[in-house]
């Protein structure tokens, strides 16, 4: 039975990605030459033969042995050196068509200098050489390197100007970190104007003694994700052009002496980014601009919390383009990842077959569910969806499950479905409701088969104020929304193995929650299993409810960012206490906000004995907005959420542990 399962994985397990060798050029002396008699000794400095790293480069060494040094033929595949036949061929290093990919020796100290001729390794990739205590400065030839695309230089004693050469690996280079060496002067700027240094993702220069103004030409570099200036001796303004770097995910810009207002990044990165720098720098995430100051962009306002409000609705209200390539790309990571992970996987699914009866796929805490069982269980509807019913079940033990029967036609094929399923089947966190089996009957009926959990939905406790519902004070709907939030930041990290992973249909229904407040969400992922025509059914209905993110227009393209504006969406919804699908909740706040009225907009349960900036719920009513900004890319991720919310908990969460504070007892103190 288990090698039917295997079988119907096999093109999955076969299916890997081929990595692209770029072909490169000969040259007259071989690069071990070079590696032998002018690197080496430049590296190794007054130690000379003593360092244990170096002395490996050595032409009686095979040249699989030589430590910290990875090699490719010219015509770039890559030296095997795992096989025992490569590592002890004496030959390799007279091998002319060999060169030089990596060069990775951290923290082996290195006492020398960076020699100039690391620039003529026509196919060296990657220059890892930090922690060490290299000296001197740094080689203007190194700009040469015609392939050049990760250098580490970090954690030396270099110093003196770098060399605007230095961008002429611009174009290849992804990663350029020289943080924490004496490197003095201003940042030079790249010869070509408008350079965007299109690869250049990771760029640190912290912790040295740059100074000058800060390196307008950095906000050309357009795809950065990280960006570290910390601790160096910049001064002067922050240009506003920075907060349009939509990939910048980490920003440092603390320790130095920058002044004025910030760039308005829409709470994007916190405080600490912008720690130690002059008094005079202001503007959210740091302290109000006095009016007058020196920048003379934000006027001093009379109400405090629009006050704080208002930077993030602005910086939201100037983007109104949609970008929708961002989720494609991060859709063909995800299938990269799962294709790799698909191999490790065999021995968590169980499959029970009886002829005729059709077949019980079962995951990770699911194995006591037999056929039987599942065939005998007698079911009540609680919920119908566009793609079928939901039934609890009773089973024979008197054990409970929740059932999802999938609608006659609304689902994949079986092979189509599987590998999808042994994804959701593997995905557990406590914020999300585990997926115990699958079965298909011989008719093609398929079931999704759930643990059960006696709770409400977020959509009921939130908008039916029925007697016995408990109260939903502001300590409450944060817990719930932190459980929401880890469980998304969980499947969009790939916690279950399979790569990122989306919800694809968050709203308050989806939302189970327990006598302690603890959020489940449920029908994670269930849209992959779906037909289109369907899968665009249940995004009309999100688009109904009002969760659905502006750029999405097919469910296939729903991805992390989508994801975190629905969340966005219900926590506004939290927030205010009003269905998104009727009113345009974002809209509401902004309005609120010009009115300065932002204080009315909150649910009046939710106030009660809060005061409002000290318990986080300005922050989450920022954060909501972030969430939803109309531009995905700056959006925050769900990290940075969960991030966010922990740090602005409520004071008073004692009321979390006393589930018996229901709204028939109206004006509950806090
Ligand atoms: C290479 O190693 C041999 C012995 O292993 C040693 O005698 C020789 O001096 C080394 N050559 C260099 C250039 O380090
Ligand atoms: C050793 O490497 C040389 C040069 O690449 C190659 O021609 C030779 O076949 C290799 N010998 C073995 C035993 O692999
Ligand atoms: C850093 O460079 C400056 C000159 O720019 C020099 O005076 C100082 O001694 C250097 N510091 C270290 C630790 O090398
Ligand atoms: C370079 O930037 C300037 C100012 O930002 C702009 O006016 C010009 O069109 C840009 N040139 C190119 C070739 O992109
Ligand atoms: C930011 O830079 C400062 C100064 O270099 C450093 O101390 C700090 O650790 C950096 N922060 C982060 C988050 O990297
Ligand atoms: C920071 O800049 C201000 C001027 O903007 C200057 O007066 C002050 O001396 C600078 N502080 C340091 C530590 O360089």
């Amino acid at each position: 039975m288990a090698s039917s399962l295997l079988l119907l994985l096999l093109p999955l397990i076969l299916c890997r990605f081929m990595a692209l060798a770029a072909p490169t050029v000969g040259s007259e002396v071989s690069d071990a030459v070079v590696l032998l008699g002018k690197i080496k000794p430049a590296l190794a400095g007054a130690g000379g033969d003593d360092n244990l790293q170096l002395s490996s480069w050595n032409s009686s060494v095979p040249l699989c042995l030589w430590r910290g040094v990875e090699w490719a033929f010219s015509d770039g595949t890559p030296l095997a050196c795992a096989g025992r036949l490569e590592r002890a061929n004496l030959s390799l290093v007279r091998d002319h068509s060999l060169q030089v990919t990596a060069l990775r020796l951290p923290a082996a100290g290195l006492a020398g200098a960076v020699p100039r001729e690391i620039g003529e390794l026509s196919s060296l990739r990657s220059l890892v050489l930090g922690v060490n205590s290299l000296v001197g400065s740094f080689p203007l030839e190194l700009g040469n390197s015609p392939e050049l695309a990760e250098l580490d230089l970090s954690g030396n004693l270099l110093g003196g100007f770098l060399p605007p050469s230095i961008w002429n690996l611009c174009g290849h280079l992804t990663a350029l970190r020289l943080r924490g060496n004496n490197f003095s002067g201003g940042l030079p700027p790249p010869a070509v104007r408008n350079t965007s240094c299109e690869e250049l993702r990771f760029l640190d220069l912290g912790g040295n003694r740059f100074q000058g103004e800060f390196p307008e030409f950095l906000t050309g570099f357009r795809r950065l994700s990280e960006l570290d200036l910390g601790g160096n001796l910049f001064s002067g303004d922050i240009p506003s052009s920075l907060a349009d770097l939509a990939d910048l995910g980490k920003l440092n810009l603390s320790g130095n002496n920058f002044t004025g207002m910030l760039p308005a990044f829409a709470g994007r990165f916190a405080a600490e980014a912008f720690a130690g720098n002059s008094p005079e720098l202001c503007g959210p995430p740091l302290g109000e601009c006095r009016g007058g100051a020196h920048t003379g962009a934000a006027k001093g306002r009379t109400h405090t919390s629009s006050g704080v409000v208002a930077g993030i609705v602005i910086g939201l209200m100037a983007g109104l383009v949609v970008a929708v390539s961002l989720c494609i790309g991060w859709a063909q990571g995800r299938r990269r990842s799962r294709g790799r992970a698909a191999a490790e996987e065999e021995e968590e699914v169980g499959v029970d077959e009886a002829a005729g009866e059709g077949k019980l796929v079962v995951f990770h805490g699911g194995e006591h569910l037999t056929l039987e069982d599942v065939l005998n269980a007698t079911g009540q509807v609680i919920e119908k969806a566009v793609y079928g019913t939901v039934y609890k079940a009773k089973l024979a033990d008197g054990g409970t499950i929740a059932l999802r029967l999938l609608r006659e036609g609304s689902c994949l094929n079986r092979a189509a479905c599987l590998p999808v399923l042994r994804l959701l089947g593997r995905a557990r966190h406590e914020n999300l409701v585990p997926l115990r089996a699958f079965y298909e009957g011989s008719r093609g009926e398929k079931l999704l088969i759930y643990d059960y959990f006696p709770n409400r939905t977020l959509d009921d406790l939130l908008h039916e104020a029925r007697v016995g519902r408990p109260v939903l004070n502001w300590a409450r709907r944060h817990k719930i929304a932190l459980g929401v939030a880890r469980g998304l930041a969980y499947l969009h990290a790939g916690g279950s193995g399979g790569g990122a992973e989306s919800h694809g249909d968050l709203r308050a229904r989806s939302v189970l929650v327990d006598e302690l407040f603890v959020a489940r969400l449920t029908e994670n992922g269930v849209h992959r299993l779906l037909v289109a025509e369907v899968a665009e059914e249940m995004l009309a209905g999100a688009k109904a409810a009002g969760y659905k993110a502006p750029e999405l227009q097919r469910m296939k393209r729903s991805c992390a960012r989508s994801d975190v504006y629905s969340f966005g969406i219900l926590l506004l919804e939290m927030l205010m206490g009003k269905r998104p699908g009727r009113e345009d909740l974002p809209g509401l706040v902004k309005m609120a906000v010009l009115e300065e009225t932002t204080m009315e907009i909150f649910d009046g349960e939710l106030l009660k004995g809060v005061r409002p900036m000290e318990d986080g719920l300005v922050n989450a009513l920022k954060l909501a907005m972030g969430c939803c900004a109309p531009v995905p890319s700056v959006r925050p991720d769900m990290a940075e959420v969960v991030r966010q919310l922990e740090e602005n908990r409520p004071r008073n969460r004692s009321t979390l542990y006393s589930p018996a504070d229901t709204r028939s007892e109206a004006g509950t103190p806090f």
